[in-house]
């Protein structure tokens, strides 16, 4: 049997080659039992993610979008095995994790993941070195080749080891952080990072130097992506593919181009066009986003965006839109790109 050392010096494997996704996300349903009143009896749920479903290609950034509480963070922690789903599955390179498949240990090496915020996830006793070396030490990597990887992440993050190695994280800026945060996630060699609004508490000057770091050690790394973030602009940047959520369902997904240029959903055009501008050509006509998401314990039914939606018929509360192709590769989940829906807009007929 190999040691510890030699299978914690490189990835793990590529198992189904090139054309099998490293992550199969099928049919993900959370559903949070809201407790309370006299007896502490479920009163519904919140629908944090319902049926949802996607596949995250070997190699490629795929950004989730969408407004806060439409259960970006939720598929986050579902896909790491942090909380347990209502329903549904996460497929590994094709092999499940949990019983007949692969081990959580030998998963969360292979997944690793970046929070918002850098100072949570630092242990504030450690030193910047011990932070990094802490994990491949736990999965048997002896201390000194331990120490020799921390120090040659925190080069790979922009950090000079002799200055930084012995500090701890509060004498550390939040981007400097944030780089640490990363350094940790790659010290086990991991195949896939979720990043999850990575860097949204940074000002904007570091958000730009981190998001390129990122993109850099995605290369030197051979690295897959799955970067979840609010913000239309850092997800168009870093996205090859996108998927846009809403009130906890797949709204829309497509390359990045496509989607950015000719967004197939109302709710993806009305996003785009509530994003400040500084092109005047290229402002939008559709109406901007306006209001809050309706409350995720008792959604509109049918499509759940048509109570903010502009081209909202009756058949719209009635049936739940399939995800429609509106482009090579590219999906909206709206009755108006599904044929034969009775959406006034729609063609009349099922090709
Ligand atoms: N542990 C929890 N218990 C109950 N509701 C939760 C819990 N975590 C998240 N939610 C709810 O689920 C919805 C989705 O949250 P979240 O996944 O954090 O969204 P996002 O990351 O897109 O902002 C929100 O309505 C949120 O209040
Ligand atoms: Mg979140």
């Amino acid at each position: 049997m190999a040691s510890p050392q030699a299978l914690l010096s490189r990835p793990m494997p590529d198992l189904g080659g090139p054309a099998q996704p490293l992550l199969s996300v099928r049919g993900l349903t959370k559903h949070f039992p809201l407790k309370g009143g006299l007896l502490n009896r479920a009163r519904g749920s919140v629908q944090a993610v319902d049926d949802v479903s996607f596949d995250l290609r070997k190699g490629e950034t795929l950004g989730i979008v969408g407004e806060s509480g439409c259960g970006k963070s939720t598929t986050s922690r579902l896909i790491m095995a942090l909380m347990q789903p209502t329903a549904g599955e996460v497929i590994f390179d094709g092999q499940s994790v949990g019983p007949g498949g692969l081990t959580l240990k030998e998963y969360r090496r292979q997944v690793q993941m970046v929070f918002q915020d850098s100072y949570a996830s630092l242990n504030p006793r450690l030193t910047i070195e011990e932070s990094i070396a802490f994990a491949p030490q736990v999965h048997g990597l002896p201390r000194r080749p331990a120490v020799e990887r921390a120090q040659e992440l925190m080069a790979a993050v922009g950090l000079e080891p002799a200055q930084f190695a012995r500090r701890y994280p509060h004498e550390l800026s939040g981007g400097q952080r944030q780089r640490i945060n990363i350094a940790r996630a790659l010290a086990l060699r991991p195949r896939l990072i979720i990043l999850d609004e990575p860097v949204s508490a940074l000002d904007k000057s570091v958000e730009a130097q981190v998001l390129n770091l990122l993109m850099d050690l995605k290369e030197q790394y051979g690295l897959t992506y799955l970067f979840i973030s609010h913000d239309l602009n850092v997800v168009h940047y870093v996205s090859d593919r996108v998927l846009v959520m809403y009130l906890g369902r797949v709204a829309e997904f497509g390359p990045v181009d496509a989607l950015y240029e000719k967004p197939a959903h109302p709710y993806t055009a009305a996003l785009l066009a509530s994003r400040p501008s500084m092109d005047p050509e290229r402002r939008r006509s559709e109406p901007p986003l306006s209001g809050d998401p309706p409350n995720p314990v008792n959604p509109p039914s049918g499509c759940r965006f048509r109570t903010r939606c502009a081209l909202a018929e009756a058949v719209c509360a009635g049936t739940v839109p399939p995800l429609a192709e509106a482009g090579p590769g590219h999906r909206a989940a709206c009755l108006v790109h599904a044929p034969g829906s009775g959406h006034s807009k729609a063609t009349a007929h099922a090709a």
